[in-house]
């Protein structure tokens, strides 16, 4: 597959074109064990210590967990995310304890990013779609899930089988494509940070 909003400027494996965030689920179930290798995934990313800082916690359509994540989404997501076949949430432990001493873990957030990064690729490797949504009450999620102390909630992500664009709102039709990016000039640089 390929989109014209989608052209590198280097050769990269189709991958990381072909992935993106449709927000059309199909409204359709999905199973726990087409799930979990998208954890899986997550599982091997590369983490400060190897402390592999991550917390998934999801539900699947239909069940009390599901339902959880999704009243904790704001009413922009919850309009489209609610047709996913699950909703994960994605949290991790900002401190590490070594040696009996428990210290801040400066690379928390960053070793999760990587991690909800596998998690994308493994969906779109599966044939399925994964959306991230920052857009979601954090103190409603954390209570709901039961967050434990010292954890910090990042995301929650849509999972499923991709639909068709006719079944969401007008406003988002149009919005349903891959997106472009920037030119890789304005974010890389030689010898020092533009
Ligand atoms: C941390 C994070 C938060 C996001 N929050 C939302 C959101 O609340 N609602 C939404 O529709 N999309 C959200 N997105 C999706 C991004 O808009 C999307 O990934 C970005 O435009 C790039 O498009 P692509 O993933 O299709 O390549 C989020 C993505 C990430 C990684």
């Amino acid at each position: 597959m390929s989109h014209p909003a989608r052209e590198t400027d280097h050769a990269i494996h189709d991958q990381f074109t072909e992935r993106w965030s449709p927000r059309a689920f199909a409204d359709t179930d999905l199973s726990k064990d087409a799930l979990m290798p998208l954890f899986e995934a997550a599982r091997w990313a590369p983490s400060a210590s190897n402390n592999q800082p991550w917390r998934f916690a999801y539900g699947l359509r239909g069940d009390t967990g599901f339902a959880k994540i999704a009243s904790a989404l704001v009413p922009f997501n919850h309009a489209w995310a609610e047709k996913a076949g699950a909703l994960v949430a994605i949290a991790s432990a900002s401190t590490l304890e070594r040696d009996g001493v428990t210290s801040a873990n400066p690379w928390h957030a960053f070793d999760t990013g990587a991690a909800w990064g596998s998690f994308a690729l493994q969906a779109h490797h599966a044939g399925l779609i994964a959306h991230a949504m920052g857009g979601f009450d954090a103190g409603t999620l954390a209570e709901a899930l039961k967050l434990p102390e010292g954890y910090v909630l990042h995301a929650v992500v849509a999972v499923g089988h991709q639909g068709d664009a006719a079944g969401l709102p007008e406003m988002l039709q149009a919005r349903e494509a891959p997106s472009p990016r920037r030119p890789i000039t304005e974010t890389v640089s030689h010898g020092a940070f533009l």
